[in-house]
């Protein structure tokens, strides 16, 4: 039993392997002009919990919500509208905490549902983490 409970772990890596293939195919180069401001308000306020690594709050917890049926990571999903990211970022969900106005504007938030319903090609790379950036900012300063 225990054997088959970790083939089947092994098909699921590599399953998800194969996914993360393909969606790094699937995004073009480049995004397209009228997503970046969506792609900004995500990187800052949403990417922290919910860029594609599963060591994220939020991709965990979609993980394990899920359970892999679609994917962890909201920047790989394909099936959220604006409205229902407008729902989630005012309303929060379990330890989510809702964003005010005042955090994140309404056009902000219709932004980021325009990043995140947008076609697969046209939003280009993972908004970069905002730890990775420092991190490149350490490494230019070292490199001085
Ligand atoms: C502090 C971490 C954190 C931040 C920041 C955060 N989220 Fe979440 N988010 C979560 C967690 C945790 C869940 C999953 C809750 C659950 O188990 O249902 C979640 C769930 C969601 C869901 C529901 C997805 C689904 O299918 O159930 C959406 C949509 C979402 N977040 C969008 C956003 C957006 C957009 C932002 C930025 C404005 C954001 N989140 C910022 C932690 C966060």
């Amino acid at each position: 039993m225990r054997r088959i409970a970790l083939s089947i772990g092994a098909v699921l890596a590599v399953l998800a392997a194969a996914d993360a293939g393909a969606q790094e195919a699937a995004r073009g180069e480049k995004t397209a002009p009228h997503l970046e401001e969506g792609k900004e308000a995500f990187k800052v306020w949403c990417s922290p919990c919910h860029a594609p690594n599963p060591r994220l709050a939020g991709t965990l917890a979609l993980q394990t919500k899920y359970e892999g049926r679609i994917p962890a990571a909201l920047e790989d999903r394909t099936d959220l509208t604006p409205a229902l990211v407008e729902y989630f970022v005012r309303n929060g969900v379990a330890w989510m905490a809702p964003f005010r106005p005042t955090e994140l504007s309404d056009a902000q938030v219709a932004a980021i549902g325009a990043y995140l319903s947008a076609p697969l090609e046209e939003r280009g790379p993972y908004a970069p983490l905002l730890a990775d950036e420092m991190m490149a900012l350490r490494e230019k300063e070292k490199s001085r």
